[in-house]
Protein backbone atom coordinates (compact mmCIF):
# COMPACT_ATOMS: atom_id res chain seq x y z
CA UNK A 1 0.00 0.00 0.00
CA UNK A 2 1.85 3.52 -0.78
CA UNK A 3 1.65 5.95 1.78
CA UNK A 4 -0.59 8.40 -0.21
CA UNK A 5 -3.59 5.79 0.58
CA UNK A 6 -3.02 6.37 4.11
CA UNK A 7 -2.64 9.98 3.82
CA UNK A 8 -5.53 11.17 2.05
CA UNK A 9 -7.68 14.08 4.16
CA UNK A 10 -10.26 11.75 4.69
CA UNK A 11 -8.26 10.08 7.38
CA UNK A 12 -10.60 10.62 9.63
CA UNK A 13 -8.59 12.01 13.43
CA UNK A 14 -9.83 12.03 16.70
CA UNK A 15 -8.56 14.69 19.17
CA UNK A 16 -7.89 13.77 22.53
CA UNK A 17 -7.34 16.17 25.29
CA UNK A 18 -6.03 15.60 28.63
CA UNK A 19 -7.58 18.34 30.87
CA UNK A 20 -8.24 17.12 34.08
CA UNK A 21 -4.94 18.18 35.69
CA UNK A 22 -5.03 20.75 39.22
CA UNK A 23 -2.13 22.96 38.01
CA UNK A 24 -0.58 22.56 41.09
CA UNK A 25 2.27 24.46 39.77
CA UNK A 26 0.24 27.79 38.56
CA UNK A 27 -1.99 27.13 41.82
CA UNK A 28 -4.65 29.56 42.31
CA UNK A 29 -8.24 28.73 42.71
CA UNK A 30 -9.00 27.47 39.46
CA UNK A 31 -7.35 24.73 37.69
CA UNK A 32 -4.91 26.81 35.17
CA UNK A 33 -6.66 24.97 31.60
CA UNK A 34 -9.98 26.93 32.93
CA UNK A 35 -8.30 30.51 33.45
CA UNK A 36 -9.19 33.13 31.02
CA UNK A 37 -6.67 34.32 28.09
CA UNK A 38 -7.96 37.04 26.06
CA UNK A 39 -11.66 36.94 27.14
CA UNK A 40 -11.91 32.99 26.93
CA UNK A 41 -11.03 29.96 29.60
CA UNK A 42 -7.93 28.84 27.89
CA UNK A 43 -9.25 25.39 27.53
CA UNK A 44 -11.94 26.47 25.07
CA UNK A 45 -10.01 28.29 23.03
CA UNK A 46 -7.83 24.85 22.01
CA UNK A 47 -11.05 23.04 21.98
CA UNK A 48 -12.41 25.48 19.55
CA UNK A 49 -8.96 25.47 17.61
CA UNK A 50 -9.69 21.86 16.84
CA UNK A 51 -13.43 21.44 16.71
CA UNK A 52 -12.69 24.23 13.67
CA UNK A 53 -10.46 21.93 11.45
CA UNK A 54 -12.17 20.57 8.83
CA UNK A 55 -9.78 17.47 9.24
CA UNK A 56 -10.90 16.79 13.14
CA UNK A 57 -13.82 14.40 12.66
CA UNK A 58 -14.14 13.93 16.81
CA UNK A 59 -12.75 15.48 20.19
CA UNK A 60 -13.00 14.03 23.75
CA UNK A 61 -11.84 16.15 26.54
CA UNK A 62 -10.72 14.58 30.29
CA UNK A 63 -11.91 17.19 32.91
CA UNK A 64 -11.86 15.97 36.59
CA UNK A 65 -15.42 18.21 37.08
CA UNK A 66 -18.26 18.63 34.60
CA UNK A 67 -16.90 21.63 32.14
CA UNK A 68 -19.05 24.92 32.22
CA UNK A 69 -18.91 25.44 28.54
CA UNK A 70 -20.76 25.18 25.72
CA UNK A 71 -19.71 22.09 23.59
CA UNK A 72 -19.27 22.45 20.09
CA UNK A 73 -20.37 19.68 17.82
CA UNK A 74 -18.51 16.59 17.59
CA UNK A 75 -17.26 17.36 20.96
CA UNK A 76 -17.63 15.67 24.49
CA UNK A 77 -16.43 15.91 27.40
CA UNK A 78 -15.35 12.40 30.30
CA UNK A 79 -14.27 11.88 33.80
CA UNK A 80 -10.41 11.77 33.36
CA UNK A 81 -8.22 9.68 36.10
CA UNK A 82 -5.84 10.74 38.48
CA UNK A 83 -2.69 11.00 35.96
CA UNK A 84 -2.63 12.39 32.74
CA UNK A 85 -1.82 8.66 31.01
CA UNK A 86 -5.03 7.68 32.93
CA UNK A 87 -6.72 10.61 31.26
CA UNK A 88 -5.67 9.94 28.07
CA UNK A 89 -6.70 6.27 28.93
CA UNK A 90 -9.94 7.47 29.85
CA UNK A 91 -10.60 9.54 26.88
CA UNK A 92 -9.83 6.94 24.09
CA UNK A 93 -12.19 4.28 25.67
CA UNK A 94 -14.74 6.91 25.84
CA UNK A 95 -14.39 7.80 21.96
CA UNK A 96 -17.20 6.59 19.79
CA UNK A 97 -16.55 5.32 16.36
CA UNK A 98 -13.21 4.33 14.73
CA UNK A 99 -10.82 6.66 13.33
CA UNK A 100 -7.50 6.40 11.62
CA UNK A 101 -5.52 8.70 13.57
CA UNK A 102 -5.15 10.27 17.14
CA UNK A 103 -3.64 13.41 17.95
CA UNK A 104 -3.48 14.05 21.75
CA UNK A 105 -2.74 17.46 22.96
CA UNK A 106 -2.14 19.24 26.42
CA UNK A 107 -5.16 21.42 27.33
CA UNK A 108 -2.94 24.53 28.05
CA UNK A 109 -1.31 24.25 24.49
CA UNK A 110 -3.28 27.33 22.93
CA UNK A 111 -0.68 28.35 20.27
CA UNK A 112 -0.52 25.04 18.29
CA UNK A 113 0.00 25.83 14.71
CA UNK A 114 -2.54 24.31 12.28
CA UNK A 115 0.46 23.43 9.90
CA UNK A 116 2.01 21.97 12.16
CA UNK A 117 -0.25 19.50 13.27
CA UNK A 118 -1.24 18.75 9.79
CA UNK A 119 2.41 17.60 9.48
CA UNK A 120 2.25 16.01 12.37
CA UNK A 121 -1.06 13.89 10.93
CA UNK A 122 0.64 13.03 7.82
CA UNK A 123 3.93 11.86 9.46
CA UNK A 124 1.81 9.97 11.61
CA UNK A 125 -0.19 8.34 8.81
CA UNK A 126 2.96 7.41 6.96
CA UNK A 127 5.39 6.37 9.73
CA UNK A 128 2.88 5.51 12.65
CA UNK A 129 3.95 7.69 15.43
CA UNK A 130 4.97 11.95 15.23
CA UNK A 131 5.36 14.62 17.49
CA UNK A 132 6.69 18.17 17.89
CA UNK A 133 9.87 18.58 19.90
CA UNK A 134 12.08 22.09 20.66
CA UNK A 135 15.83 21.59 21.34
CA UNK A 136 17.00 22.04 24.46
CA UNK A 137 19.08 24.73 25.52
CA UNK A 138 19.82 24.68 29.12
CA UNK A 139 22.32 21.37 30.18
CA UNK A 140 20.17 18.80 31.25
CA UNK A 141 21.71 16.82 34.06
CA UNK A 142 20.58 13.65 35.76
CA UNK A 143 20.40 13.77 39.30
CA UNK A 144 19.47 12.14 42.65
CA UNK A 145 19.54 12.84 46.10
CA UNK A 146 20.63 15.96 45.39
CA UNK A 147 23.85 14.98 43.34
CA UNK A 148 24.70 14.77 39.90
CA UNK A 149 24.43 11.23 38.44
CA UNK A 150 24.96 11.80 34.79
CA UNK A 151 25.16 14.24 32.27
CA UNK A 152 23.32 13.13 28.99
CA UNK A 153 24.44 15.09 25.41
CA UNK A 154 22.76 18.03 25.04
CA UNK A 155 22.91 17.87 21.05
CA UNK A 156 20.83 14.98 21.50
CA UNK A 157 17.75 16.24 23.78
CA UNK A 158 14.41 17.08 22.66
CA UNK A 159 11.96 18.67 24.83
CA UNK A 160 8.76 17.28 23.64
CA UNK A 161 5.54 19.27 22.85
CA UNK A 162 1.66 18.50 21.82
CA UNK A 163 0.18 17.36 19.54
CA UNK A 164 1.02 14.15 19.51
CA UNK A 165 0.05 12.10 16.61
CA UNK A 166 -0.49 8.43 15.52
CA UNK A 167 -2.39 5.63 14.10
CA UNK A 168 -5.18 4.81 16.14
CA UNK A 169 -3.97 0.78 16.65
CA UNK A 170 -0.34 2.26 17.65
CA UNK A 171 -1.92 4.39 20.64
CA UNK A 172 -4.23 1.66 21.89
CA UNK A 173 -1.63 -0.55 21.86
CA UNK A 174 1.13 1.23 23.64
CA UNK A 175 -1.14 2.71 26.31
CA UNK A 176 -2.37 -1.32 26.75
CA UNK A 177 0.99 -2.20 27.33
CA UNK A 178 1.73 0.33 29.68
CA UNK A 179 -1.35 -0.74 31.91
CA UNK A 180 -0.47 -4.16 31.93
CA UNK A 181 3.03 -3.42 32.72
CA UNK A 182 2.72 -0.92 35.18
CA UNK A 183 4.18 1.83 33.33
CA UNK A 184 3.82 5.72 33.37
CA UNK A 185 5.16 7.91 31.31
CA UNK A 186 4.46 11.61 30.76
CA UNK A 187 3.94 11.61 27.16
CA UNK A 188 2.48 9.27 25.03
CA UNK A 189 5.49 9.38 22.20
CA UNK A 190 7.85 7.87 24.67
CA UNK A 191 5.37 5.12 25.45
CA UNK A 192 5.53 4.39 21.56
CA UNK A 193 9.24 4.64 21.69
CA UNK A 194 9.06 2.19 24.66
CA UNK A 195 7.34 -0.47 22.63
CA UNK A 196 9.57 -0.40 19.31
CA UNK A 197 7.32 1.76 17.22
CA UNK A 198 9.31 4.29 15.03
CA UNK A 199 8.45 7.61 16.51
CA UNK A 200 9.60 10.99 14.07
CA UNK A 201 10.29 14.11 15.58
CA UNK A 202 9.46 16.90 14.09
CA UNK A 203 10.03 20.63 14.33
CA UNK A 204 8.09 22.55 17.05
CA UNK A 205 7.05 26.10 17.81
CA UNK A 206 8.41 28.53 20.65
CA UNK A 207 4.77 29.53 20.90
CA UNK A 208 3.22 26.25 21.62
CA UNK A 209 4.82 26.48 24.82
CA UNK A 210 2.79 24.67 28.09
CA UNK A 211 1.54 27.45 30.55
CA UNK A 212 2.83 25.94 33.24
CA UNK A 213 3.89 28.66 36.07
CA UNK A 214 1.79 32.15 36.40
CA UNK A 215 4.77 33.81 34.53
CA UNK A 216 3.57 31.44 31.41
CA UNK A 217 -0.11 32.85 31.71
CA UNK A 218 1.31 36.56 31.91
CA UNK A 219 3.04 36.13 29.09
CA UNK A 220 0.36 34.00 26.95
CA UNK A 221 -1.92 36.99 27.79
CA UNK A 222 0.70 40.07 27.24
CA UNK A 223 1.86 38.36 23.76
CA UNK A 224 -1.42 37.05 22.85
CA UNK A 225 -2.16 38.73 19.26
CA UNK A 226 1.49 37.43 18.00
CA UNK A 227 1.79 33.85 19.75
CA UNK A 228 -1.76 33.39 17.93
CA UNK A 229 -0.19 34.47 14.16
CA UNK A 230 -0.96 31.46 12.33
N1 LIG B 1 -3.74 16.19 33.07
C1 LIG B 1 -4.86 15.34 33.07
N2 LIG B 1 -5.10 14.51 34.13
C2 LIG B 1 -4.26 14.50 35.17
C3 LIG B 1 -3.10 15.33 35.19
C4 LIG B 1 -2.87 16.17 34.11
O1 LIG B 1 -5.65 15.34 32.12
N3 LIG B 1 -4.53 13.70 36.20
C5 LIG B 1 -3.55 17.13 31.94
C6 LIG B 1 -3.52 18.58 32.35
O2 LIG B 1 -4.85 19.07 32.56
C7 LIG B 1 -2.81 19.24 31.19
C8 LIG B 1 -1.86 18.14 30.69
O3 LIG B 1 -2.29 16.93 31.33
O4 LIG B 1 -3.68 19.58 30.14
C9 LIG B 1 -0.41 18.47 30.97
O5 LIG B 1 -0.17 18.40 32.36
P1 LIG B 1 0.43 19.55 33.28
O6 LIG B 1 0.87 20.71 32.48
O7 LIG B 1 1.39 18.90 34.22
O8 LIG B 1 -0.89 20.04 34.05
P2 LIG B 1 -1.26 19.82 35.58
O9 LIG B 1 -0.93 18.42 35.98
O10 LIG B 1 -2.66 20.27 35.75
O11 LIG B 1 -0.30 20.87 36.31
P3 LIG B 1 0.70 20.60 37.54
O12 LIG B 1 1.60 19.45 37.12
O13 LIG B 1 1.42 21.90 37.72
O14 LIG B 1 -0.17 20.24 38.72
MG1 LIG C 1 1.12 17.69 35.95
Amino acid sequence: MSAHSVLSPQSSVLVIIPAAGSGSRLGGEIPKQFRMLSGAPILQRVIDRFAGDPRVAHVVIAVAVPADMKPAERVRFVAGGATRQESVIRALAAAEGEFDLVAVHDAVRPFFKTTTFHALLDAAAEHGAAFPAMAVTDTIHIARDGRLVSTPERAQLVAAQTPQCFRMAILRDVLEKAQRDGVGGTDEAGLAARYGYDVRVLPGDAANFKITRAEDLAYAESHFEELSAP
